[in-house]
């Protein structure tokens, strides 16, 4: 039967801070990482995403942030949706982020979290939450993630169909809250992500270490520390993963840097923050941001703390968000 087409979804996503990191990937084409993976999915940090198809148009058209761009991503994943549907209809695309794009605050993880839930309602394709990961990976590899709420968990998995995200239930998990010192505005990042994983692997003496040793040990103690309800050693394995992620990449050639000054000056700021007494544990993505880890009681005053050094130039303090759904 024909496909009438003039159908259209909305899906709000949120984004994901990792604590244990995904550094580099084991298949570029099916976008399978190398190793699993672990983050909270964060309400302050929202992409809106709708999808209209029409039997009208002729080619997809992206509008994000209100501004056209080249769609060419954004067709080859609604193509994935397509196939499933057995439709070819074209769809405009419209995405926006309430925090800055593309600038290591993981804005293609609530976009493709997002583009995956929208296109599959606009093509009516019923997709359970598990292939709703499976699918939002095709886009990004944070984005299966981003299907859940609170914290989840990645499986690098053997196979295609094995490397998805799901939902980690952990009694202390409305206590989180992560407090984001965005550096230099938000502008956008120096290398995106997947160039950047891929010359990591292929260059770095360290990547090996990287991928076989720290991200398996800091998965297993991650998880020990959940059951434990220890967010002190949930912290610590955070901070440490963070900087041994960016190492691997500072040490490739030539180097991958994505820290600035005042990078360095907000590790500095969590470790006295730490000294005073405070929960406060830092990660940082692809990006010169730093991402403190803290607890509702003292998300205010880390957030004043970070506020204060200089190159900060906004704050988002988030506490953990929903998954992935229609509106
Ligand atoms: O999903 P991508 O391809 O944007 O890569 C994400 C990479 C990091 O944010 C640095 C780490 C992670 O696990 O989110």
């Amino acid at each position: 039967m024909a496909y009438i087409g003039g159908v259209s979804a909305t899906a709000r996503a949120c984004s994901n801070i990792a604590l244990v990191k995904y550094w580099g990937k084991r298949d570029a084409a099916l976008n399978l990482p190398a190793a699993g993976s672990l983050s909270l999915t964060l309400a302050g940090l929202v992409t809106e995403t709708t999808v209209e198809l029409s039997e009208r148009l002729v080619a997809d058209s992206l509008v994000l942030n209100g501004v056209s761009v080249d769609p060419r991503r954004t067709t080859q994943f609604l193509d994935l949706i397509r196939a499933r549907a057995g439709i070819t209809t074209r769809a405009r695309v419209t995405s926006t982020n309430d925090f800055p794009t593309a600038s290591g605050l993981a804005s293609s993880a609530s976009g493709y979290a997002a583009l995956a839930v929208a296109g599959a309602a606009a093509c009516g394709v019923e997709l359970a939450p598990r292939e709703l990961s499976l699918l939002a990976r095709r886009g990004s590899g944070s984005a299966a993630r981003s299907i859940f709420g609170g914290l989840v968990r990645m499986h690098a998995g053997d196979r295609d169909a094995d490397a998805y995200a799901e939902p980690i239930a952990w009694p202390l998990v409305d206590r989180l809250r992560m407090v984001i010192a965005v550096v230099g505005g938000g502008v956008p990042k120096a290398h995106g992500s997947t160039s950047a994983m891929d010359h990591t692997a292929a260059t770095s003496p360290y990547y090996d270490a990287w991928r076989h040793d720290v991200v398996p040990r800091d998965l297993v103690s991650a998880t020990a520390a959940l059951v434990a309800l220890d967010l002190a050693a949930l912290g610590e394995i955070a901070e440490a993963n963070a900087l041994a992620m960016h190492a691997s990449a500072i040490a490739a050639r030539p180097a991958v840097i994505y820290w600035q000054p005042p990078t360095i000056a907000l590790l500095a700021e969590v470790r006295a923050l730490r000294a005073r007494g405070l929960v406060a544990w830092a990660t940082i993505d692809a990006g010169p941001h730093v991402k403190v880890l803290t607890t509702v009681d003292d998300a205010r005053r880390v957030a004043d703390a970070v506020r204060e050094v200089p190159g900060v130039t906004s704050v988002i303090t988030s506490a953990p968000g929903p998954g992935a759904a229609l509106i």
